[in-house]
């Protein structure tokens, strides 16, 4: 059997998806930019494409970027706040991803940009009262808070953090790569300046993405050269891409909450599989609690194969994703678990889901993992 858990990684790609790129691709190859007629039906298609996510984020289509995926939007908002909106303060998290943090010390390294951590509570939420105090002490700011961890899946309260941002007059930057065609997004509910998505998350194909940047801000490029994009992000537009990621988020949002309640239940069953077999196992962050459905951290009990799991797993056809806490002195190993101070002795495997995952694959892989922990199934059922 073959059985996919990393759906956080990345998901497969809609049918319908790939069906409209390809044909797309053998139809239409004018430049968007071309002023001829091959080049205008490709310009229609993109901005078509960039009105659908508009619509579906009940926000303008002028607001709407799109970007190579993720990570340049994540880059896009930090460093363009801090060379054009002059940021002088950028608060975050230490369970931000890489795109974030690593990004945020780029821009704090010459000194003139100072970085704050916000709190974690216990359970790895982020403490809101330490976060208003940064923000009474602090002008000129940023907050760069995820919407869900995409190792943990703990997700912040965006409502809650848009409106302390507005009230201290901040800038929110809000990582949505994993909760973007899993959850409804209302901007004009929920106040943020940037959002950042990339289109593989929810079944749509791979380096392309959006940033969301709130019309009231003007910035320029991150990526300078020619006009695309409004003048907001040169060279010519991955115009597959755009319009694969816009008919998946439309897909997505079509079938949200059906799919939703498919993936929680099979998270839950997991939870409950592995507590009914596996004794000590623990779960990170706070799954029962605010937490993105299609996100399971296990923490196992330690035991001698723990660098082995992932492998033995992957050798019977399952996918998952790993990582222990960084052990002492080594900067190897998750920077998420570690902040959690998770014992780096407890193996820790990320499961993840997809609206294309059933049950039967829950049962494989929990009976893969009792026969690799040598506990007899049997007598635990
Ligand atoms: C929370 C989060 N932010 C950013 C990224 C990067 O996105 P992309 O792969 O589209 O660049 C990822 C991808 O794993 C992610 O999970």
């Amino acid at each position: 059997m073959k059985v996919y858990f990393d759906n956080a990684a990345t998901t497969p790609m809609n049918s319908e998806v790939i069906e409209m790129m390809t044909q797309m691709m053998r139809e239409e190859y004018g430049n968007p930019s071309s002023t001829h007629a091959h080049g205008r039906i490709v310009r229609t298609h993109v901005e078509e494409a960039r009105k659908k996510v508009a619509s579906l984020l009940n926000c303008s289509p002028g607001e709407i970027f799109f970007t190579s995926g993720g990570t340049e939007a994540d880059n896009m908002a930090i460093r363009k706040s801090v060379l054009d909106l002059g940021v002088k303060n950028i608060i975050s998290s230490a369970i931000e991803h890489h795109a974030v943090s690593h990004t945020i010390e780029e821009v704090c390294k010459k000194g003139e940009v100072k970085s704050y951590l916000v709190n974690l509570l216990p359970n790895g939420h982020i403490d809101l009262l330490h976060l208003e105090n940064l923000l009474q002490n602090n002008a000129n700011t940023l907050v760069c808070l995820m919407h869900a961890n995409n190792e943990i899946g703990n997700m912040i309260d965006i409502d809650k953090v848009a409106q302390l941002c507005s009230q201290y007059n901040a800038l929110l930057q809000c990582d949505t790569v994993q909760t973007m065609g899993h959850y409804a997004f209302d901007l004009v509910k929920t106040p943020v300046t940037f959002l950042a998505c990339g289109a593989h998350k929810f079944n749509g194909p791979k380096g392309v993405g959006f940033i969301y940047i709130n019309s009231k801000l003007r910035i320029t490029p991150l990526i300078t050269g020619g006009s695309q994009e409004r003048n907001m992000r040169g060279g010519t537009e991955n115009v597959y891409g755009i319009v694969g990621l816009a008919k998946a988020l439309e897909i997505s949002c079509a079938n949200l909450d059906q799919d939703k309640l498919k993936i929680q239940s099979l998270k839950s069953y997991m939870m409950n599989e592995l507590k009914k077999h596996i004794p000590g196992v623990l779960f990170n962050g706070d799954p029962e609690g605010s937490s993105l459905y299609t996100v399971l951290s296990v923490n196992f009990p330690p035991t001698p194969i723990a660098e082995m799991m992932l492998f033995k797993l992957d050798i019977a056809g399952i996918s998952a994703s790993g990582g222990s806490a960084c052990s002492s002195g080594s900067n190897v190993g998750s920077h998420v678990l570690t902040a959690l101070n998770i014992g780096s002795d407890r193996p820790c495997i990320r499961f993840s889901f997809g609206k294309q995952n059933t049950q039967e694959e829950v049962d494989y892989v929990v009976t893969q993992l009792c026969a690799m922990l040598k506990i007899n199934q049997t007598q635990s059922n």
